[in-house]
């Protein structure tokens, strides 16, 4: 079989986010950085575009924003699919799986059991080791090691964990329908011993997936050093679908207590801005972080899709990317601990193709054409709310068009319409306009950071304790950039657009499995 993907249909494959050449992908898995090199697997159907016979699909960066992608890691077979998880460095061989020389790698995955298995209908906890630096990957014989006897247990993020209690390797997964967050310990990767559970709370409005769990220190003081549980939600996110949120407090080695909880979850009502999300935006899902990332680094990625309409989106031969990388810390906000997240700062590095700045620009009511730029922009602005009840950006216009980034001050919100973002037709879930609660700065203004590629916007704001990510399809030639106002005026001091460097999209040679 070959796969030719003709580039004139392949206009939203990105520039500067990873997606597979020419298959479906979703969560990203078993990220670690292990000897200069930034492993990314990720759910992949190997056989097609849409979700399908997972399998976990494998690509590596020295930079986190080049990647290659290699072949299949761990393949599905007959009885079971493989489901999300993680990756843990054995240093010490605790497993005693590997080739004796070099530690191996080991992903604790979930098998997911097929009809023809014996264990169909359930989920449980299995492993695979690698000792080739993580190309080639051995099932591990006596899989699965830890099983519930559930249907819905999965998604496990293995950590080292050293404190007072000793040192030793944790598990946190999900036990889905129950909104719960189930943790186990091991010291062999194949014995796990139940320590305690999270959850429910807080939001609780769909199914609990893909958990992590990592210490940060706060505001940079290690000796006030806190742990962040995050966990993903499918649907019941804050704009409508898949989600993430994230809970801060203490991990004692044993047991995870919140010191951020609103509500203990029974509450379907609740007001969804009052939890703490990872993302506002609709694309931003089964987020994980990386093991072992140098320079103590809280490096996270998410999957740029969501299940609502995930498995329509026009894109050919590929579909679905993954989120950039972001760098994520924890913060002091009105005495309370929070994430903020920023675009690691590998994507700024490379020298960028050109920088067009602007001060002082008055925005008037109605829409100011600013320029006509590229599918692929960083856009940096402040603006100074005056009497308009909205004023923004419009985005990846084409004069009619366009996609608008915009912020109503009297509300405290920012909003991302995307209902005339180009194509929108081909999901009745898709065309939407979402918002977050957004506080000006303490001298009034508003900073936007926008990262633009192909088919997406991320923003981040408010010093990145806010960000929205969704995807958008306008057409290649819709790379206008205009300021708007609603009812009255604003100003934006500063504007700057930069085209990064953009990585060359590896296409030419399209990986086919065949079967
Ligand atoms: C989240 C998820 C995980 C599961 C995987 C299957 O998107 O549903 O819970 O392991 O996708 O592809």
């Amino acid at each position: 079989m070959t796969a030719n993907p003709a580039h004139e249909d392949d206009i939203f494959r990105p520039a500067i986010h990873y997606t597979a050449k020419n298959t479906w992908l979703n969560d990203p898995n078993g990220l670690v950085y292990h000897e200069g090199i930034y492993h990314l697997y990720y759910q992949n159907n190997p056989f097609g575009n849409v979700w399908g016979n997972m399998s976990w699909g494998h690509a590596t960066s020295v930079d986190l924003v080049n990647w290659d992608e290699q072949p299949v890691a761990i393949l599905c077979d007959a009885e079971e699919d493989i489901f999300s998880g993680s990756i843990v460095i054995d240093q010490y061989n605790t497993s005693g799986l590997g080739n004796g020389q070099a530690a191996p790698l080991v992903a604790i995955y979930t098998s997911a059991y097929k009809d023809s298995s014996a264990r169909r209908g359930t989920q449980a906890q299995s492993l695979a080791w690698s000792s080739d630096g993580g190309y080639t990957w051995t099932k591990h014989q006596g899989n699965p090691v830890l099983d519930r006897n559930s249907a819905d247990f999965r998604d496990p993020k293995v950590f080292r964990y050293s404190g007072p209690p000793g040192s030793y390797w944790v598990m946190v997964a999900v036990e889905a329908n129950e909104h719960k967050v189930v943790i186990y310990s091991s010291d062999n990767l194949r014995d796990w011993h139940y320590l305690s559970s999270f959850g429910p709370a807080n939001a609780t409005g769909g199914v609990w997936e893909c958990p992590d769990l990592f210490p940060l220190p706060l505001d940079g003081d290690e000796e006030q050093t806190k742990w962040v549980l995050t966990v993903n939600l499918n649907p019941g996110g804050p704009n409508s679908g898949s989600g993430g949120q994230y809970f801060v407090g203490r991990f004692d080695g044993v047991a995870f207590t919140s010191q951020t909880t609103v509500t203990d979850g029974s509450n379907q009502t609740a007001d969804l801005d009052t939890y703490h999300w990872l993302d506002w935006g609709r694309d931003y899902y089964a987020a994980v972080s990386f093991n072992d990332a140098p320079d103590g680094r809280r490096l996270m990625v998410g999957w740029m899709n969501n299940w609502q309409y995930g498995a329509a989106i026009p894109t050919w031969p590929w579909r679905s990317s993954m989120s950039l990388v972001r760098e994520i810390s924890l913060v002091t906000h009105q005495g309370q601990p929070r994430l903020s997240q920023r675009v690691a700062d590998e994507y700024r590095t490379g020298n960028a193709l050109s920088v067009s700045t602007w001060a002082d620009l008055a925005i008037d009511e109605g829409m100011r054409h600013l320029h006509t730029g590229a599918p692929v922009e960083i856009i940096e602005v402040i603006f100074i709310p005056g009497s308009a009840e909205e004023f923004g950006l419009i985005i990846r216009g084409n004069g009619t068009d366009g996609t608008r980034i915009g912020i109503r001050p009297s509300e405290n919100r920012l909003i991302m319409d995307r209902k005339s973002s180009g194509n929108t037709e081909f999901h009745d879930a898709f065309a939407s306009t979402d918002t977050a609660p957004l506080k000006q700065d303490s001298d009034g203004s508003y900073t936007l950071t926008l990262f633009i590629d192909h088919c997406s916007v991320e923003v981040f704001a408010q010093n990145g304790l806010v960000t929205m990510t969704g995807l958008i399809f306008p057409g290649p030639d819709s790379t206008r950039l205009s300021l708007y106002a609603k009812g009255g005026t604003a100003t934006a001091p500063c504007l700057k657009v930069t085209r990064p460097a953009e990585p060359p999209v590896r296409i030419e040679e399209p990986l086919v499995l065949s079967r």
